[in-house]
């Protein structure tokens, strides 16, 4: 196996708000990630992804600036991080048509989000929703990514980003793109809806009550989290107790995941309180955490210049590191002028 650079990749689709799910499960450890200084890290707001479904074209302005603003405002740093759009690199795009190429239509169509999101009504599903998977292997290959943070939902698509890896080495008898390590990890890795212990917190939800967003204002955030769904008993002292309480299991792993804790000492504290007791106390932690979060957001969004300006950077120094790993890889596949 080549050595790579150690590089971490991982996105984001700017498709609504963000939710406490995506802060927790990814934003926060990209964070760790960066500050750790064990690898290069380039995040990206993945707008070609986000229109695999309809999105207004407004809105989706909106949203991607958004989101750039909730990366900076969670602690990604542009001096320290590539921070961009994924439109604006087009070989994001480039090598994607390539990945369309070696990637079976059957490895595709075992994808569980792939039927999730098309539904009975899959003849009527855009083209590019169905090679999702695809476009997502070749955002991270293109720079060569050694490891991708992200939430349990995204585990499949990062195993057919191996599958599509190993599929092109072999075929072309290289050794050329790397295993990429799925990083997944810490208490939030499924953070599930505050109404319905079995279902993920979603930004789709039509409930807005099930999720946290993170511009939601202090008193909101209390308010959903006194009347997520919870059972009568009071907690456990041990993590096994959590068993077939996937309320409870849920509220202590975001309680785990903002105090920055294991789910077995948040329960050595908070063993045998009740709900009535342990909700307040993680309404203050969530309000104390996320508060600043959304106020410097929200500082951020007043200068959508200054924002422009950080995206357009970030996607020179993108492009600057994906620009010879496509040339390469046209290079390997044949394409004269490469
Ligand atoms: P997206 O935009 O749905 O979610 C972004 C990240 O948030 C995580 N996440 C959660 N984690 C824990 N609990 C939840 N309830 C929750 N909801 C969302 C997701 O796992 C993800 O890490 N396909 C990706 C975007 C993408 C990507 C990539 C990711 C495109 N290219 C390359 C990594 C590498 C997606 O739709 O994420």
């Amino acid at each position: 196996m080549a050595a790579f650079t150690p590089r971490v990749f991982s996105g984001i689709q700017p498709s609504g708000g963000l939710t406490l799910g995506n802060y927790l499960g990814a934003m926060k450890r990209f964070v760790t990630m960066q500050d750790e200084g064990k690898f290069e890290t380039v995040y990206c707001m993945v707008d070609l992804h986000a229109i695999t479904v309809w999105q207004d074209p407004a809105a989706l302005t909106r949203a991607t600036r958004e989101l750039c603003a909730g990366f900076i405002a969670a602690g990604v740093d542009p001096s320290k991080s590539i921070l961009f759009n994924q439109s604006q690199v087009a070989e994001h795009a480039q090598l994607a048509w390539i990945f369309n190429c070696v990637a079976r239509m059957g490895w595709m169509q075992r994808m569980t989000q792939w039927k999730d999101k098309a539904g009975k009504n899959s003849q009527n599903a855009s083209l590019g929703l169905f090679a999702y998977p695809a476009l997502m292997a070749a955002d991270i290959l293109v720079y060569h990514a050694t490891h991708v943070p992200v939430g349990e939902d995204q585990k499949q698509h990062l195993e057919l980003t191996r599958d599509i890896a190993i599929k092109f080495n072999n075929d072309f008898g290289v050794d050329f793109f790397p295993e990429t390590e799925p990083v997944i990890e810490g208490a939030a890795t499924r953070v599930m809806s505050l109404r319905d212990g079995s279902k993920k917190m979603s930004k789709s939800d039509p409930s807005d009550m099930s999720r946290i967003n993170l511009i939601d204002d202090a008193d909101t955030i209390a308010q959903k989290i006194r009347k997520a769904r919870t059972d009568p008993d009071a907690l456990p002292s041990e993590v096994d107790g959590l068993d077939d309480r996937p309320e409870a299991r849920n509220l202590v792993n975001i309680y785990a995941a903002l105090a920055e804790t294991t789910p077995e000492a948040v329960l050595a504290d908070h063993g045998g309180s009740q709900f009535s007791a342990f909700k307040p106390e993680l309404a203050d932690l969530a309000v104390n955490k996320l508060a600043p979060i959304s106020t410097e957001m929200s500082r951020l969004m007043e200068q959508p210049d200054g924002i422009d300006r950080i995206l357009g950077h970030g996607a020179e120094q993108a492009r600057a590191l994906a620009a010879p790993i496509l040339k390469k890889t046209y290079e390997i596949v044949g394409m004269v002028g490469a």
